[in-house]
């Protein structure tokens, strides 16, 4: 394991059975406190690939996102659920345990050829991250990569995210 890794791991708190029993919520609220080990991560995260836009996904992704892009010098985009953004949106729904969820993008958030690094907190079941991916490139932008502080390998996420050049900075 990195240093890296170990630092961020640290600092992602498990809360037993939140919002509902049975859970364990990965809480990242101590690694965004830690101003260093935010620094470590932005560093990280911005390096990956020289791109036009960072991608956040509502809501945790966004604090990662937005640092990231400015540091990165791209632009930022939000990826919020459905009924949040004002202007024309693209959306795409995806399963969840029980019925479905739906996240949108503008229409008009990137020039064409864009390339696109997407940023969120935890790959779970990939949902969520397969979803955005969609709406990026139904957007007309290219995917350049995915990006997460937290990979949840037992939900096998990653494998519905073929093609996709997926940055987990801790895997667990
Ligand atoms: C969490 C997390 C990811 C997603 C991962 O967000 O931040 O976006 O779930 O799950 P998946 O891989 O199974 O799709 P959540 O929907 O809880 O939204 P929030 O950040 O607004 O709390």
């Amino acid at each position: 394991m990195t240093e890296l890794s170990a630092m961020i791991l640290d600092r992602i708190r498990d809360v037993p059975d939140y919002p509902q029993p049975g859970v364990m919520f990965k809480d990242i609220t101590p690694l965004l406190a830690d101003p260093v080990a935010m620094a470590a991560v932005v560093e990280e995260l911005a390096g990956l690939h020289q791109v036009d836009k960072i991608v956040g996904i509502e809501a945790r992704g966004f604090i990662l996102a937005a640092p990231v892009a400015y540091r990165a010098g791209a632009g930022f985009v939000p990826v919020r659920k459905k009924g949040k953004l004002p202007a024309a949106t693209l959306e795409e729904s995806y399963d969840l345990e029980y019925g479905s969820a739906t996240i949108e993008v503008h229409r008009d958030a990137f020039a064409p050829g864009d390339r696109v690094l997407i940023v969120d907190d935890v790959l779970a079941t990939g949902g969520t991250a397969k979803a955005a991916v969609d709406l990026v490139e139904r957007a007309g932008a290219t995917v350049a990569g995915l990006a997460v502080l937290m990979e949840l390998a037992f939900l096998k996420g990653r494998d519905r995210l073929t093609g996709v050049d997926l940055h987990s900075l801790v895997i667990v």
